[in-house]
């Protein structure tokens, strides 16, 4: 039986107040995928169909995406030119297909891909007032029949509320991440400037040489290369580099490559966007942290060959992607890195790509260890002691000449890092404002080894194959043994005894490594 004109009216007028309530509901929402999801969900009720697809054209790469396409999490992606959501974008028209698998246009790739079967479908542009098209709004077999020129009436007010909605939201999405993204580079500037890195110290040609060349090359951008043992000081010149360049204003982002695991990796350079896995929050990578400024990408001889990979070709193209992002976004970086590893024997080992290392060492510093540069350690011990002093509000303090000579003749396996932490423990423990030798042992644990062996019973004379010693492989020896030792006391906590010596944990396994220690 036919409904009468009354009741045709009044179905007419609640569909109305229908759409008014969604309507309303989508002016609250401020984020694109809920939004995209609410009125994926009411337009299947309102139109009584199976599904709803709301597919937005990505005009750069000429593709469509849909992040509801039915009702799947999955983001598809397909081209811009392919199936009916294709044909209605391009054309700008509305398409009722009665008989899906019977319409040349209909591409059956999706319902491969999701193992849904379809049978009739209309496609809406969704068109700005304007007259951009966002994409097509596409509802899937109408539950009784097929879909007909009142549902597209509806379909038609939905979907250019939709459009509005998505455009605003968008608009929102943008600027409230660019606020985020400015309130964080804004927070790390104002770190970096409080904790401006203590000044390189160092009388000694070697230092001297260094600083005249970071002097040198304030006003440019090049990448630095910077080797040397652990505890040199390799992450102070790079701050001190970035500091008096003309980006000392701009982020410095200092990241450790050992410290990073591969499957995190990517995220964390380039960044990640939303939704690419449930609950992922969109996220900025370093390197656009970084924009504007200097990464400095320490132990850099650990990364793998993939990253090296992915990093070269930001490095050439300079635009990074995020992960399950669209668009490539512009970075003017400045890359700072650091090794303790002979990159050119990683080289010859194929385990670090040449195009890279030529790339990341414009210029090349290496940073002495301390016992190569001994005139220096006077100058860093009292620089270190006036801080601590400081710090620790102990008034002036001072080195006993013999403490002094001690300190020079130390064979410092952890160079200038190992150094500092000896300098505060002997502020902190030091009960008179003169630090002599014997506060050497105050506040050490009992069974520790003392930190500063007496002038060590080096062998200088010939080896047993008569040839002279070098200074080289004494010093080795004595490395070997203090850490032999300072592993012994510390039951094999290389953690522990890596403090001890004033080494990084990461530093220590390598002279472990170098040493055949296991
Ligand atoms: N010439 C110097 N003058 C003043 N302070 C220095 C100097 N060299 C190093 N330092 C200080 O010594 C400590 C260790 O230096 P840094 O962390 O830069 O070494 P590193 O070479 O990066 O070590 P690792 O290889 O273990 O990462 C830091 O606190 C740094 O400020
Ligand atoms: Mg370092």
């Amino acid at each position: 039986m036919a409904a009468s004109p009354q009741t045709g009216n009044d179905q007419k007028s609640q569909k109305l107040a229908t759409i008014l309530r969604i309507c309303e509901k989508m002016s609250e929402q401020r984020d694109v995928s809920a939004l995209l999801d609410l009125v994926a969900r009411e337009a299947t009720l309102l139109l009584d169909a199976d599904r709803s697809s709301i597919f937005i054209l990505d005009r750069e790469r000429n593709e469509l995406w849909s992040k509801v396409a039915l009702g799947s999490d999955e983001i598809l992606r397909f081209s811009a030119d392919k199936g009916i959501a294709g044909a209605c974008t391009s054309t700008g028209q509305v398409i009722n297909v009665r008989d899906a698998y019977n319409d040349r246009r209909f591409n059956s790739e999706i319902d491969i891909r999701t193992g849904y079967r379809t049978r009739n479908l209309l496609a809406m542009p969704l068109e700005k007032s304007d007259g951009t098209i966002l994409g097509a709004f596409e509802v899937l077999n109408k539950r009784r029949g097929t879909f007909h020129g009142e549902d597209e009436e509806v379909l038609r007010i939905l979907a250019a509320q939709a459009a509005t909605a998505i455009e605003t939201t968008k608009f929102i999405g943008d600027l409230t991440r660019t606020q985020e993204e400015l309130a964080i580079q804004n927070a790390q500037l104002w770190r970096e400037v409080e904790s401006r890195p203590h000044h390189i110290v160092g009388n000694s040609p070697q230092i001297q040489q260094i600083l005249r060349l970071v002097e040198r090359i304030q006003d440019s951008t090049v990448n630095v290369l910077i080797g040397g043992e652990s505890g040199t000081g390799k992450e102070a010149i790079a701050r001190a580099i970035h500091f008096t360049s003309l980006r000392a204003r701009k982020p410095f982002i200092a990241l450790n490559c050992a410290a990073l695991p591969e499957n995190l990796l990517e995220s964390e350079l380039f960044g990640i966007e939303r939704g690419v896995a449930t609950g992922v929050q969109p996220r900025m990578g370093h390197f656009q942290a970084a924009d504007g400024g200097t990464l400095f990408l320490d132990e850099i001889g650990d990364l793998s060959l993939t990253a090296q990979a992915k990093i070269l070709r930001v490095l050439q193209e300079r635009v990074v992607e995020r992960v399950g992002g669209r668009v490539g976004v512009p970075v003017d970086v400045r890359i700072l890195s650091a090794s303790n590893k002979n990159l050119e024997e990683e080289i010859r080992q194929n385990r670090f790509r040449e195009d890279l290392y030529y790339r990341l060492k414009v210029i090349h510093i290496v940073m002495p260890s301390l016992r190569d540069i001994r005139e220096d350690v006077p100058l860093l011990a009292n620089h270190f002691l006036d801080a601590f002093a400081r710090e620790h509000n102990k008034g002036r303090m001072q080195f006993s000449p013999g403490l002094m000579r001690r300190l020079m003749d130390n064979p410092w396996p952890g160079n200038v890092r190992q150094l500092q932490n000896e300098v505060r423990r002997l502020v902190v423990c030091a009960r008179r404002p003169v630090i002599t030798e014997d506060d050497l042992f105050e506040g050490l644990p009992q069974g520790l080894q003392q930190p500063i062996p007496a002038p060590a019973p080096v062998p200088v004379a010939a080896k047993s194959d008569g040839r002279p010693r070098t200074l080289k492989s004494a010093v080795e020896d004595l490395e070997r043994q203090m850490i032999e030792q300072t592993l012994a006391s510390a039951n094999g906590n290389q953690q522990r005894a890596a403090k001890m010596l004033g080494l990084s944990r990461q530093g220590l396994i390598n002279k472990m490594k170098r040493f055949g220690l296991s």
